[in-house]
C-alpha cells in the first residue's frame, strides 16, 4: 500500500506541473488580451484544483504511512534539513500553496468581469504554484 501512494503521489505530481504550468500561461494570456472566460478557462480552473485537492487527501495518507512522515517527528529529525523537509516544510508549505488555489478558484467564481477572474486565478495560482514547487523534495524527484 506504501508504494501504490507513493506512485500515486508522483503520478499526481506530474498532472499538477503539467496542469498548472498550462493554467497559468492560458490565464496570463486572456488578461493580456483581454478575452472572455472561457469553457476552457473554467476547466483549467478546475484541472488544476481537483489535482491538488486529490494531492491534498493521497499526501496526507502518505504523511501517515511513510517511515519520512509523522512517525518520523523529534528532535533529531528536526536537526536534518532533509528529514526535515519530509515532516514538516513539504506537507506544510504545500498545504499553505493547496489554500492558496482554493481561494483563487472560489474568488474566480464570485466575481462576474473576465479579466476579473482571469486576473484572481493567474495571481492565486501563481502564488500557490510557487509555493509548492519551493518545496518539492527535487533531490530524489523525479
Ligand atoms: C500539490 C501538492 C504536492 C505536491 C506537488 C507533492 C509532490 C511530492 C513529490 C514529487 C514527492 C516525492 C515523490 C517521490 O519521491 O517519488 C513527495 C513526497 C512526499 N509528500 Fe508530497 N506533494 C504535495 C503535497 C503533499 C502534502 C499536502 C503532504 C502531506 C500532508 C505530502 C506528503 C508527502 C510525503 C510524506 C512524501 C514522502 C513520501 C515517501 O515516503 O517517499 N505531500 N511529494
Ligand atoms: C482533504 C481533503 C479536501 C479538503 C479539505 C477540500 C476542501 C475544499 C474546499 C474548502 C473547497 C471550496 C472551494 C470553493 O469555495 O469553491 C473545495 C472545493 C472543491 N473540491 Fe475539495 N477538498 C478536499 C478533497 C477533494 C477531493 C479528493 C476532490 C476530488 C477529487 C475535491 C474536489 C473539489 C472540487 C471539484 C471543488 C469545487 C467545486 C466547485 O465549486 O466547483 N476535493 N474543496
Amino acid at each position: 500500500m506504501y508504494t501504490g501512494f507513493q506512485h500515486l503521489h508522483s503520478t499526481l505530481a506530474y498532472l499538477f506541473l503539467a496542469v498548472m504550468a498550462v493554467a497559468m500561461v492560458y490565464f496570463f494570456i486572456a488578461l493580456m488580451k483581454n478575452k472572455p472566460f472561457t469553457n476552457l478557462s473554467r476547466r483549467l480552473a478546475l484541472a488544476g484544483l481537483i489535482i491538488v485537492h486529490l494531492q491534498l487527501l493521497v499526501g496526507v495518507v502518505l504523511y501517515f504511512i511513510s517511515p519520512m512522515g509523522f512517525s518520523n517527528f523529534g528532535d533529531e529529525a528536526m536537526g536534518d534539513a532533509l528529514q526535515r523537509l519530509y515532516l514538516l516544510e513539504h506537507p506544510l508549505i504545500n498545504i499553505i500553496g493547496i489554500i492558496f488555489i482554493t481561494i483563487g478558484y472560489s474568488l474566480s467564481k464570485r466575481v462576474a468581469e473576465p479579466a476579473a477572474k482571469h486576473r484572481k486565478l493567474l495571481l492565486f495560482y501563481t502564488v500557490g504554484f510557487g509555493l509548492i514547487v519551493l518545496r518539492i523534495p527535487w533531490h530524489v524527484w523525479p
